[in-house]
């Protein structure tokens, strides 16, 4: 990353383009709203309370991050985005039913403004989902251009400057790259000739960073990752980042799994259970989206523990994941995890795990960080990954070529250590000096 001479201001509006308006998406809007009125807190969130150590110890200074460098505020930002129903914010967020009454009801005239754009959806990505509010065009290209022309008039009617998109729609099915994903013209080929292989994200992904708008993926779907959306990216100046919000079971995870290798105690044993019963809980019930997020969450014990530096230990790990669909427990998850772990001579021990979480309660403060971050990114003038912010997500998209840093205590010191290094603050190491005077 080269540093930049500047970083443009954050004053104006900042439009917030969601694909996919479901629990996440409408919990995160009322939540802004809700903090901006004062009536509660945006807890979870970095950008609105984390603080950032500068200098030496001695020195006592922390400031608020957003206080150290400029972000968006929650008073500039419009809301929009797209989805399959055609259902208003507080209609959505009542179906999802995350946040009371009490806290909708407080907010409903700003929600139900809140309508969403008809949807670019081809039902083979999403077998447990049908809309109604869908685009209909001859080709895939055509989709993408009615995506551009939604987003030019977003910022017309709502006055924005500039805009950020993340990803809050359905995880899409497994797919590995192919040919058509591997540069722009095979890609913009394939748009025109509707292949097979462009998934509706994608559609959204190119329409956005045409549109010079940053890209966050929040579900493990394949989209911005592949190399003709890298090259756009780099050709529009665009920042991208992803996927799969790290929250609930593998945000636990990568709070556990360092602390264990840390103390070089080992692992034979990782099984991971959940239920769920929200919508996303019904689109993973189906085998093939299922897939997608085993993959995001199997990936993330592999490359904290490194079982090829560390066979003894892990080498011979089985690690398990499984996700049920139990509709009576709505956005509440459940997860259990069993680690079987063993210490000194080898003596097994076992650590259980109860998670009682709010799945879209921990994924909406991210959101937030990634509007605000993916924003900032622009204004530095950043584009293509930002390995930065792989402290939000479970399968941190790398630039090709390099292992994704899993380890959230690693994945937290370089995301302020790039706020440091952006600003010109030393950068923490934590390396005590004072022993060498
Ligand atoms: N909540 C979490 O903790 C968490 C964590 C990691 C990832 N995620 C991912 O975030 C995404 C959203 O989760 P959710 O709980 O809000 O799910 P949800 O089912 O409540 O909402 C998803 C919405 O996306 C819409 N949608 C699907 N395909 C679309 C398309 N092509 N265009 C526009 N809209 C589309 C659906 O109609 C639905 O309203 C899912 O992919 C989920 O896997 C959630």
């Amino acid at each position: 990353m080269k540093k930049p001479k500047e970083i443009r201001s954050a004053t104006g509006k900042l439009g917030v383009l969601l694909p996919g308006m479901g629990a996440v998406g409408t919990t995160f809007i009322a939540g802004c709203l809700l903090a901006k009125k004062g009536v509660a807190l945006p807890i979870g969130s970095l950008t609105q309370l984390g603080h950032i150590r500068l200098g030496k110890r001695t020195e006592n200074r922390a400031p608020l991050i957003r206080d150290f460098i400029e972000l968006a505020n929650l008073e500039d930002l419009a809301f929009g985005g797209w989805d399959l129903f055609r259902d208003n914010a507080y209609d959505a967020a009542c179906n999802a039913d995350v946040l009371t009454k009490n806290h909708l009801d407080a907010i409903k005239p700003e929600l139900e403004a809140i309508k969403p754009m008809s949807a670019v959806f081809f039902p083979e990505y999403v077998k447990r989902l049908r809309g109604e509010n869908v685009k209909q065009s001859k080709n895939k290209m055509e989709l993408a251009e009615a995506v551009r022309q939604d987003i030019r008039d977003f910022i017309r009617e709502n006055a924005v400057d500039r805009c950020v998109a993340v990803w809050c729609g359905s995880t899409e099915i497994h797919q590995a790259p192919s040919e058509v994903h591997s540069s722009l013209s095979k890609f913009e080929s394939g748009l025109s000739s509707s292949h097979p292989a462009i998934s509706p994200s994608m559609v959204y992904a190119y329409a956005l960073i045409k549109e010079g708008v940053p890209y966050a993926n929040g579900a493990p779907n394949l989209t911005a990752e592949i190399p003709a959306l890298l090259e756009l990216a780099k050709k529009h100046r665009v920042p991208l980042s992803g996927k799969d919000f790290k929250t609930g079971q593998t945000l636990m995870k990568t709070i556990l799994a360092p602390g264990i290798k840390a103390r070089m105690i080992g692992i034979n044993g990782w099984f991971s259970s959940n239920i769920l019963g929200n919508r996303d809980g019904e689109v993973l019930d189906d085998p093939e989206s299922f897939k997608a997020k085993e993959v995001s969450k199997l990936g993330v014990l592999e490359t904290i523990l490194q079982p090829e530096l560390n066979r003894n230990l892990y080498g011979e790990m089985y690690h398990k994941v499984r996700i049920e669909y139990y509709p009576p427990r709505g956005d509440q998850k459940e997860g259990w995890d069993n680690i079987d772990i063993f210490g000194w001579l080898g003596y097994p021990m076992q650590i259980k795990v109860n998670f009682l979480c709010r799945d879209s309660i921990l994924a909406a403060p991210i959101v937030l960080d990634l509007v605000l971050f993916m924003d900032l990114a622009q204004r530095a003038g950043f584009s293509g990954v930002q390995e930065w912010l792989s402290f939000y997500f479970k399968s941190p998209t790398t630039a090709p070529g390099l292992y994704p840093e899993n380890d959230l205590f690693i994945q937290s010191m370089k995301l302020k250590n790039t706020l440091r290094w952006l600003v010109g603050e030393d950068l923490i190491t934590h390396l005590g000096y004072e022993y060498y005077d």
